[in-house]
């Protein structure tokens, strides 16, 4: 959050949504400054679409409101869909049109004037690179193809504000650099303050200048990356990495009634341990080896975002984000599962 008088670009206050009695956002605050790539990092049903679909007015606010580039979402909510862009979950664009007629389509909607819009969508396509696949049908492109028009087209109307929600979801790694690139540069060139969801930590980590990490609905720290990575280590706490053979399950919660050990997660054989003082790593050997644990090795890291939201929520995000499952019918690696979502 910044300090009083400096105006924030986008500013939520309170922003709540309920469904039913399920709270899914609870009380949200947080500013994002003009030109800002701003990052809300979280687990799965965490509430970070429902966000976006709040400040892009697809959804309206139980309680609380926002502010997009100076227009209230709830008292005016078409002056903010004048400013804003949309990428949105699902990409919604005519596989049998072509990347120009999907593009003209979207600009009509936006009501941009004919001749602006051709010469608009010529420096998109030139943006990313596809002014060669203007003219063929959208449905014969790779999921990573598909996805490059899917964010220029966000970007017909020239709005100041972007929001994308998971923009790289389901890509191959080839296409999520190619994407995170293009965000990069469209920040960068033009200024534009984008908005964007993950649960990958690493695409928060490179692409975001701040993060705000969302758990249950509810803004558990806000901060760059480095800034969040160094409230852990401020007070000396230190992350030691210990590799177990044959751990049982609850490796974790033994290592954590430790004294000096703050949080404890495990995977598999890993089990990441929080210290609160740097010589505590001695004390955590002793620990592994008071609780019969085996050790195969053991290092001391330095944080990552994983670290950071362990520390602030008390969960392990990997674990909350196992329910994607490989997808059906060839779009990519990974999709959500329909069923799996956590209230
Ligand atoms: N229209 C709706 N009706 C009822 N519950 C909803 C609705 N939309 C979202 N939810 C619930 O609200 C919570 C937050 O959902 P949301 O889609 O915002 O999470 P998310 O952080 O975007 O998760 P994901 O990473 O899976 O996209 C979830 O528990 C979800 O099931
Ligand atoms: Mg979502």
């Amino acid at each position: 959050m910044t300090s009083p008088g400096h105006s924030c670009n986008i500013e939520t206050k309170g922003l709540t949504k309920k469904f039913g009695g399920f709270t899914a956002v609870d009380g949200v605050d947080f500013c994002v400054n003009e030109g800002e790539i701003f990052g809300l990092l979280g687990p799965n049903g965490a509430g970070k679409s429902t966000i976006i679909r709040m400040l892009t007015t697809l959804s309206r606010p139980t309680s609380g409101t926002a502010t997009v580039a100076g227009h209230d979402i709830v008292r005016d909510p078409h002056k903010v869909r004048e400013m804003v862009g949309i990428v949105s979950e699902k990409m919604i664009m005519y596989d049998r049109l072509t990347p120009r007629e999907n593009l003209r389509l979207f600009g009509r909607l936006y009501n941009v004037p004919r001749r602006a819009l051709d010469d608009r969508i010529e420096e998109l396509l030139t943006i990313v690179n596809m002014t060669k696949w203007a003219d063929t049908q959208i449905g014969k492109f790779s999921t990573g193809m598909r996805q490059r028009i899917n964010v220029v087209r966000s970007l017909v109307s020239k709005p100041r504000v972007v929001f994308m929600d998971e923009p790289t979801l389901g890509l191959d790694p080839q296409s999520t650099t190619e994407i995170r690139k293009l965000i990069q540069r469209l920040n960068r060139s033009d200024g534009l303050t984008i908005v964007l969801t993950t649960h990958i930590m690493n695409e928060a980590d490179v692409l975001c200048g701040r993060i705000g990490l969302i758990d249950k609905g509810r803004i558990a720290a806000i901060g760059s990356p480095s800034e969040l990575k160094g409230r852990i280590t401020e007070k000396g706490r230190t992350i030691v990495d210990l590799d177990l053979f044959d751990p049982p399950p609850d490796a974790a919660d033994r290592l954590s009634r430790a004294e000096s050990v703050l949080s404890a997660a495990q995977t598999e054989n890993r089990v990441k341990v929080m210290v609160s003082r740097e010589n505590a790593f001695e004390e955590v050997l002793s620990a592994v080896r008071e609780n019969g644990l085996r050790l195969r090795n053991a290092s001391v890291s330095s944080p990552s975002l994983e670290d950071v939201f362990l520390h602030f929520t008390g969960r392990s995000m990997v674990d909350e984000v196992k329910d994607k499952v490989p997808m059906k019918g060839g779009h990519g690696p990974w999709r959500r599962s329909g069923s799996g979502r956590v209230r």
